[in-house]
């Protein structure tokens, strides 16, 4: 592959730098050609723009890969854990025993949030999204920890930062719930696990005993895992687009979180449990449902379905497919929009709209299943994928920090009025 490409602007030639990753993929470099032509280049939705070079997750979405730091996610899903995968999206590798059981007991000794924390929560009335909440609160810690507002300081206490947001986003996740529900908040429990003790402060009431059923715990760790990282993704750039003003971590996660709540990104697997409650109420009538999604006159859309990299496959929608049908059978749920599901990716992927604009079932076409089987309710969706996605906003922030990025700053190109004459109001 040749190391420059070439562009013609108004018979001028240009030459411009070739950057190849290490799995082959070519980038035209066009960061100087405005200074040297006046030239941008315009990409509405940054469909064909590499916003930078990064080392954390590599996907090939016409074949239907991700890789973190080099590690299949099905590796990953079947024999790593949540605080595993945490460290290496983080630190970039897998941790020996010895530095594995640190970084655990690291994150449990931060696990409690300040008192007044809860004043703030008390605050917010029942009804509120408990995504709202989550990055209120999220934010907040800018204000429990100013220290954390400088993003230049010492490797140590920007690593602070990193253990306690990770140890706290489970007590808020909990939080936001049990705001919701009007019932009085659980403390962490250091003696379990991560995704145990999340669970036992987001259903345990003083009125009853709560046990962590086992396979309710593993299979969130799973859907947290697959949940992780995806690279330059909407959520993600954001991320990193806040913190390159070189705002603190806590501030660009917020941010990150309220990037993900819509529903074209994480608010999804919200969206596509309330289409499939929709469907069913309707009679099941999934070939109704395929002709609206495909009638552009109807602005309905198959949620979960489509992704903007994914052309083939995703292959997390296969793996938590596969989660799902476990999941239902080990706990004896029978989920009947499961069947509306898969009645649907079924006719889909054989229906010509669908197979020619390669559209195929995202990871939130049936992660809501497994939530909802897991009892977690489907406004907690979304921060249920917020928590899963925790380390890969830090990874990709602290990665936009080390690589010492300039500010995310567009251009754009104007399309508005020319010089106008200004008319005081009395002659208007
Ligand atoms: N249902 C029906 N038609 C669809 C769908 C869908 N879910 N998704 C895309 N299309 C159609 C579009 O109408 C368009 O058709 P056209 O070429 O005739 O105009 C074509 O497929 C391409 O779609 P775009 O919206 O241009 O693709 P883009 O890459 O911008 O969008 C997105 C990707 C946002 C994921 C889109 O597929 C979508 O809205 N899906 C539903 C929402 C969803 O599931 N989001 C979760 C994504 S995964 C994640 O964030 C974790």
């Amino acid at each position: 592959m040749s190391k420059s490409a070439e562009i013609i602007i108004d018979g001028k030639s240009y030459e411009l730098p070739v950057t190849i990753g290490s799995e082959g993929e070519v980038a035209v470099d066009i960061s100087k050609l405005r200074g040297q032509s006046g030239v941008i280049t315009l990409d509405p939705g940054f469909k064909n723009t590499g916003s930078t070079k990064s080392a954390i997750t590599f996907l090939d979405g016409e074949k239907g890969i991700l890789r973190h730091r080099g590690y299949s996610i099905e590796d990953l899903a079947e024999k790593s854990t949540f605080v595993e995968v945490s460290y290496l999206l983080i630190y970039g590798k897998l941790p020996t025993q010895q530095e594995l059981e640190q970084f655990r007991q690291e994150i449990t000794q931060h696990t409690v949030v300040h008192e007044d924390i809860r004043k703030l929560l008390d605050g917010f009335p029942s009804n509120a999204h408990p995504m709202g909440v989550l990055s209120s609160l999220v934010t907040s810690l800018t204000a429990f920890y100013p220290e954390s507002l400088d993003p230049n300081r010492s490797w140590d206490g920007v690593n602070l930062s990193i253990i306690r947001i990770l140890a706290k986003m489970p007590t808020f996740a909990a939080w936001a719930y049990k705001n919701e529900m009007g019932h009085p908040l659980n403390y962490p429990d250091n003696t379990l696990d991560y995704c145990s003790n999340f669970l036992k402060m987001m259903f345990s009431l003083p009125v009853e005993k709560y046990e962590v059923n086992p396979v309710v715990a593993k299979a969130l760790d799973k859907l947290l895992i697959l949940h992780a990282d995806h690279e330059q993704n909407c959520s993600a750039s954001t991320v990193r687009i806040v913190g390159s003003s070189q705002a603190s971590l806590y501030a660009s996660l917020s941010a990150g979180i309220n990037a993900l709540w819509g529903p074209l990104h994480g608010g999804a697997n919200q969206a596509v449990i309330e289409m499939l409650e929709a469907i069913k109420a309707d009679g099941g009538d999934t070939a109704k449902y395929i002709a609206k999604a495909k009638d552009k006159d109807d602005p309905f859309r198959l949620m979960g379905f489509g992704h903007r990299v994914y052309k083939n496959f995703d292959p997390r929608a296969r793996i938590i497919k596969k989660t799902a049908d476990e999941v239902l059978e080990a706990l004896g749920v029978n989920d009947p929009v499961l069947e509306i599901a898969k009645g649907l990716e079924e006719v889909a992927l054989k229906d010509e709209y669908f197979v020619e604009r390669n559209l195929y079932p995202n990871v939130d076409f049936y992660s809501g299943i497994i939530y909802r089987a897991l009892g977690i309710p489907t406004e907690m969706f979304t921060v249920m994928f917020a928590l899963g996605r925790l380390p890969g906003w830090i990874a990709q922030w602290k990665e936009m920090r080390e690589n010492k990025e300039p500010i995310g700053r567009p251009r754009q190109v104007y399309t508005g009025p020319n010089l106008t004459e200004y008319i005081p109001i009395e002659k208007r």
